[in-house]
């Protein structure tokens, strides 16, 4: 069975005492019988002491990082630094890192490579604005996002991946996509997996929805046979909502 994942990206949001309390709450009262892989994604001046505490489950990610070793790159996080933080995810190509800071599609790729150098896990998202919804091209939208930058991976490699769908016009705006238009996209990414690789790696990726999704919809929207789990923004700085999150497959 795939595996099933909900992830918080907290964003910039949260004080430390703030993401430290958000933090114990979710470790302790997470459900030991849930089915779910739980990572959070805090700000990257939580991460090395939230990575380092003690008996939590929890996966630690960045949000964000530079794609070199080191370097004159005044006000960038390494990605070696990522990985001696002890996070062991990477959030790669979030609509937000695309849209206000100008990401690329060959940037989004060396990021993908430099995190596999390292052996980060890469949550790579995907997903259309408004615009390309409205003219009916977000399946060649989204398709060429991935081509871009994540399908030069060979099997092996892509099979460590987890792929997230966020249609940005769902991010943040309570609007979340019907389980038909997440299902229709979630088994097209599918598609092009198998078409690209083969079924056996097709099937094995999980593909997780992001876009408002919350305690209320989560569950419905993780039914879909291709929704494999969610990618949280805003209920994830809510412990109790987070948790229902976790238990709702
Ligand atoms: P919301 O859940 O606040 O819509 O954010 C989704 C998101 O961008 C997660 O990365």
């Amino acid at each position: 069975m795939r595996k099933k994942i909900v992830a918080g990206n907290w964003k910039m949001n949260l004080m430390n005492q703030e993401a430290l309390l958000l933090f114990n709450t979710i470790s302790s009262k997470l459900d030991k019988d849930s089915i779910a892989n739980v990572m959070v994604f805090p700000p990257s001046l939580f991460v090395h002491q939230l990575a380092n505490s003690e008996n939590s489950e929890i996966t630690i990610g960045v949000q964000n990082f530079y794609p070199k070793d080191k370097g004159a790159f005044t006000g960038e996080i390494s990605v070696s630094q990522v990985k001696d933080s002890g996070a062991t995810s990477v959030l790669i190509g979030h609509s937000e890192r695309r849209a206000y800071f100008n990401e690329t599609h060959q940037f989004l790729k060396e990021k993908v490579d430099s995190a596999i150098d390292y052996e980060l896990e890469v949550i790579f998202c995907c997903g259309e604005p408004l615009e390309i919804r409205e003219n009916n091209s977000e399946m060649s939208y989204v398709k060429k996002q991935l081509e871009a930058s994540l399908f030069h991976l060979d099997g092996d490699t892509i099979k460590k991946c987890v792929i997230a769908y966020e249609p940005v016009w769902a991010i943040g705006t309570g609007k979340t996509a019907t389980i038909a238009q997440a299902e229709e996209m979630h088994a097209a990414i599918r598609f092009w997996l198998t078409e690209k690789y083969n079924s056996e790696i097709a099937e094995s990726i999980s593909i997780l929805y992001g876009g408002s999704c919350n305690a209320s919809n989560a569950n419905e929207l993780f039914s879909c046979p291709n929704v494999d789990g969610g990618l949280i923004g805003g209920a994830a700085l809510d412990a109790e909502a987070f948790l229902q999150i976790t238990n709702s497959f």
